[in-house]
C-alpha cells in the first residue's frame, strides 16, 4: 500500500514537472535515508513539552524559501529539526549558517546519518530543548514545524526577541501549520507579514515591527 502511494506520489511530480524533488525522493529511497514518523512513546518524549517527529522537507519549504530569496547573508535555525529533513532542503539555499535544534539525541544521532549519506556538509545540530538554546544573535532565520506546544514556543520567542535587543537585526519567522500563531505575536516584536498556502498547508511569515530599519 504505502509502495503504491509512493509511485503514485512520484508520478504526480513528474506530471507536474517537479524534477528536482522527482529525484530528491529517488535518493531518499536508493539511499535508505529515514524521515519515517517518530512518536513521542518511542522516543521518550514528554508530551506537556514536546510534539512528535515528522518531516516537513521538500517541495512545499523549498516553495517557501524560494519566495523569500535567501543570500549569504542569511542564517537559520530549525527549531525541533528531526531526523533533518527540513535541514536537507535548505542546504539547497546559500545559507552562511544551519542549524538544527533538537531534544531528542535519537533523532540527531538519525539526522547526522541521514545528511552523512546525502553528502551534506553545511548544516550542524545540537541535542538540545530549544528553550535552552540561546545562541541566536548570528540567525536571522528561524523555521518552526510544530515542534511543541504554546508555552515552549513562547519562552523560544522571548529568546528570540532578546536577542533582538542585544543584536538588533531583520528577523525572519517561518511558521508551518501555525497553531500557536498567538504565542508569536503576543508581547512580541513581531507581525505576521504573509501567508502562504501550498495545497492544503499553511505557512505564516512574520518578521519583527522595526526589522526593515535595521541592515545586519
Ligand atoms: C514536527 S517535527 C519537525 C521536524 C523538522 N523540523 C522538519 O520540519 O522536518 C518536531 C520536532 O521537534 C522536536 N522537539 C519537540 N519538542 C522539542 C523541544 N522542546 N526542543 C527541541 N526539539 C523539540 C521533536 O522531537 C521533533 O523532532
Amino acid at each position: 500500500m504505502a509502495l503504491t502511494t509512493d509511485i503514485v506520489n512520484a508520478l504526480s511530480l513528474l506530471f507536474h514537472g517537479e524534477w528536482r524533488e522527482f529525484i530528491f525522493r529517488i535518493r531518499v529511497h536508493l539511499q535508505k535515508i529515514d524521515l519515517r514518523n517518530s512518536y513521542l512513546a518511542e522516543l521518550q518524549l514528554p508530551e506537556e513539552r514536546c510534539h512528535y517527529y515528522a518531516n516537513s522537507g521538500g517541495l512545499h519549504l523549498a516553495k517557501v524559501l524560494d519566495s523569500l530569496k535567501i543570500t549569504p547573508q542569511d542564517a537559520i535555525v530549525d527549531f525541533g529539526s528531526g531526523k533533518g529533513g527540513a535541514l536537507i532542503t535548505m542546504s539547497h539555499y546559500p545559507f552562511a549558517r544551519i542549524m538544527g535544534v533538537e531534544i531528542s539525541p535519537e533523532l540527531v544521532a538519525i539526522a547526522r546519518r541521514n545528511l552523512a549519506k546525502l553528502g551534506i556538509a553545511n548544516a550542524e545540530m545540537r541535542v538540545s530543548d530549544a528553550t535552552n538554546f540561546l545562541d541566536l544573535d548570528g540567525y536571522n532565520y528561524f523555521y518552526f514545524f510544530s515542534p511543541f506546544p504554546g508555552h515552549v514556543m513562547e519562552s523560544v520567542i522571548r529568546n528570540i526577541s532578546n536577542s533582538l535587543v542585544k543584536a538588533p537585526r531583520k528577523v525572519t519567522i517561518i511558521y508551518f501549520n501555525p497553531e500557536y500563531h498567538e504565542a508569536i505575536v503576543t508581547n512580541s516584536p513581531f507581525v505576521k507579514v504573509a501567508e502562504l498556502h501550498h495545497h492544503a498547508l499553511d505557512y505564516y511569515i512574520y518578521t519583527n515591527r522595526d526589522g526593515q530599519k535595521v541592515s545586519r
